[in-house]
């Protein structure tokens, strides 16, 4: 028995009609860039965060880099994030000429650690990103209260977390924006690249609006410089379609991390992922670790059973942002943990028996290397 660390194909056995119509629709009214099926996807999306506005954008790196231009983050300015991400976070942030900084992760969420960012704040930041890694929220009141003392903007990156929840709310609904990627193996996934940016703010909806449609409010009459940066109709009809699902496939995914869990559980050396007390994780990435984690990867792999490592380098730590000065030593959790994370397969559809497989070996494993 094969098991992949994600198996998208099972996903679109499951809805392969429906995607049929929704696709067809969206040739029979050539609504191909922007038009009805984003705007329909937008108020769907919005409502599922509990947010006011949604606005469909090209991807979630665009989704972030948008939110900060329109928050009026430039040159000069610091962002306080986490070197423990995708490496689109600090992209966004460098995209926007800004700087950004980073503070170490809270060792059980993985996430920003909330009493690490005071610190960090000089009189050039003007905002956080908090990063919901894996599909669970940072704790947030503290990172809120953090700001709200020092005037600084949230920018939640939910990217990885569509439908989690912080104390009954939903991710991206929390700071003053949230943004989301939907990359294809995401929990919410394309059939392509799209991303989406939500808030409740009225004014920063409609800069950011047109900010990712060439600055106009009307065709043709740019009244700010912007970019092109829509979603295109085919996505959001496909996102349509699975937004429908998504609360259904998490919860599929909470079952399976909940398996995983009693299967691995006192276990030497394997450390399962903790859901905080505040929230409800939706396992976007179901992340174990361990200390011998290559060769635990190969072992398995060799069984055909495939992993991943999300990530193995921080972001302070990789070569495209040397010239920030941190060094080996600078997080140590995010560092200790970039070692030692090995991501199992994760999806809805995955069974009890490939569960218990990869249980299994990873048992036999533990065994043979004592
Ligand atoms: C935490 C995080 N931030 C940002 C992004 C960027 O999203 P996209 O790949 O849609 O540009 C991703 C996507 O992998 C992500 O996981």
């Amino acid at each position: 028995m094969k098991v992949p660390f994600l198996d998208l194909k099972a996903q679109y056995a499951s809805i392969k009609d429906e995607i049929a119509s929704a696709l067809q629709q969206v040739l029979n009214n050539t609504a191909f860039a922007g038009g009805p099926f984003v705007e329909q996807f937008e108020k769907d999306f919005a409502s599922f965060c509990q947010c006011e506005f949604a606005i469909g954008v090209g991807s979630g790196t665009d989704a972030i880099w948008m939110a900060l231009l329109s928050l009026g983050i430039g040159p000069g300015d610091e962002v306080i994030t986490t070197p423990n991400t995708f490496i689109a976070t600090a992209e966004a942030i460098s995209f926007c000429g800004a700087k950004p900084v980073f503070v170490d992760i809270d060792e059980k969420s993985y996430n920003m650690n909330p009493s690490l960012i005071k610190a960090a704040i000089t009189q050039n930041t003007k905002a956080i990103i908090p990063v919901h890694l894996f599909g669970q929220t940072a704790d947030m009141d503290p990172v809120m209260a953090v700001a709200r003392e020092h005037g600084l903007f949230v920018i939640e990156d939910a990217c990885q977390a569509h439908g989690a929840e912080y104390k009954g709310r939903y991710a991206g609904s929390i700071g003053d924006v949230g943004c989301f990627s939907f990359y294809p193996g995401k929990n919410l996934g394309a059939y392509g690249e799209a991303g989406a940016i939500v808030t409740n703010n009225a004014e920063l909806a409609k800069k950011m609006r047109m900010f990712r449609d060439h600055g106009q409010g009307k065709k043709y009459y740019h009244s700010m410089i912007g970019w092109n940066a829509r979603m295109d109709g085919f996505q959001a009809a496909v996102l349509g379609v699975k937004l429908k699902y998504l609360t259904e496939w998490n919860e599929a995914r909470r079952k399976n991390a909940q398996l995983y869990n009693n299967l691995l559980v006192n276990m030497e050396d394997i450390i399962t992922p903790v859901q905080a007390d505040y929230g409800r994780h939706v396992y976007h990435i179901y992340a174990i670790r361990t200390q011998n984690r290559d060769e635990l990867i190969s072992t398995l792999a060799g069984k055909d059973i495939f992993c991943g490592i999300h990530y193995p380098v921080p972001i302070h730590l990789q070569e495209a942002y040397q010239f920030l000065g941190y060094k080996k030593g600078s997080f140590p959790v995010a560092e200790r943990c970039a070692e030692e994370f090995v991501s199992l397969p994760m999806f809805a559809e995955l069974t009890q028996e490939q569960i218990e497989m990869v249980a299994n070996e990873i048992k036999c494993f533990l065994e043979v290397s004592v």
